[in-house]
């Protein structure tokens, strides 16, 4: 059997999926071109992709060999599902391995645009600090503010934890509109009502059709003035254009962003703005959380390698 691996992991795929698996891992510090991944999977049967890889149609009809698409992510927004399905071919994602690493990273970003962390590094390192000033970069504090989560799920709670150590209030709406059964950490708020009421918001839903531009520009027109949004989840939930606009109108307080809507592209409107922090997509980027990732994925070659079943379908196939 043969499976190509997308990307180099932390841990060595070949060593892990041992002789019975024919590995091969693309060579070059960046995602494979389509072409690249076509003839690197050529008679493949599974892959080991991530999320910077496009595994559509064309793709797949050049791959008649292909059964798995082991996604080492959580997200599988750029899988089309669909078309796996009407070739059998099984697709898995990695759930819960990088649950609190995100959720670490989404703190970071709230206390950095809270805070104006990179504000500060940026005058230090321009060498115009000039010693203790009682009025520099004065920030926000958290204590009694309400965060706002928008997507209830493992890391949208994980961030409710934690924001409960800095003594936020926490409100959090669901896809659904649906109450959740009360957890201590967050009370249930219909969207409109989060936008509303919230200090910060911070983003947790998938990429899918129906959380495209979730977040637009009257959405953001309907946050407080002088709020803050935070998205380390997928950067098709929030329209960039929309996000310009409103932040040139000097509505929002700060914005962090791990993800972009066509990444690695970032708006330009973006890039020269002091109000906004941006990570290059690092939410899971720990060797906890990486190392898990792989090893999940790697899992799911071996179980089709010995005529199991997979242990993480993606949620569209279990129904
Ligand atoms: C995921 O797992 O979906 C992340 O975005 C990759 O870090």
């Amino acid at each position: 059997m043969r499976c190509f691996v997308t990307r180099r992991l932390l841990i060595d795929a070949a060593e892990q999926l041992g002789d019975a698996v024919e590995t091969s891992v693309f060579g070059e510090d960046r995602a494979p071109t389509a072409d690249e991944l076509a003839s690197g999977a050529q008679d493949a049967s599974a892959i080991v992709t991530q999320v910077s890889d496009r595994i559509d149609r064309v793709l797949l009809s050049r791959l008649p060999r292909l059964e798995l698409v082991a996604q080492a992510a959580v997200g599988y927004d750029n899988v089309d599902v669909a078309a796996c399905r009407e070739r059998g071919i099984r697709v898995t994602h990695t759930p819960d391995t990088l649950t609190d690493s995100v959720a670490d990273l989404t703190l970071g970003l709230v206390l950095s645009v809270t805070r104006r962390f990179h504000e500060g590094e940026a005058l230090l390192r321009a060498q115009r600090f000039r010693g203790f000033s009682p009025t520099l970069l004065c920030g926000t504090e958290l204590d009694k503010k309400t965060l706002g989560i928008v997507g209830y799920g493992r890391i949208g709670r994980a961030v409710a934890r934690r924001a409960a150590a800095f003594g936020m209030r926490v409100i959090a709406s669901t896809r659904s509109e649906e109450p959740f059964a009360p957890d201590g950490l967050a009370t249930h708020a219909p969207f409109a009502r989060l936008l509303r009421e919230s200090d910060v918001v911070t983003l947790h839903v998938p990429g899918t059709p129906a959380t495209r531009h979730l977040i637009g520009e009257p959405e953001l027109g309907a946050m407080r003035r002088g709020a803050f949004l935070v998205n380390t989840s997928r950067g098709t939930v929030i329209d960039e254009a929309g996000l310009v606009r409103v932040l040139e109108r000097g509505h929002l307080g700060g914005v962090g962003l791990d993800v972009y809507e066509e990444e690695p592209r970032v708006h330009p409107g973006l890039l020269e703005r002091d109000d906004v922090v941006l990570l290059p997509h690092l939410g899971s980027a720990t060797a906890e959380a990486r190392t898990r990732m792989a090893a999940t994925a790697l899992d799911e070659v071996l179980r089709l390698r010995r005529g199991e079943s997979a242990r993480h379908l993606v949620p569209e196939l279990l129904r």
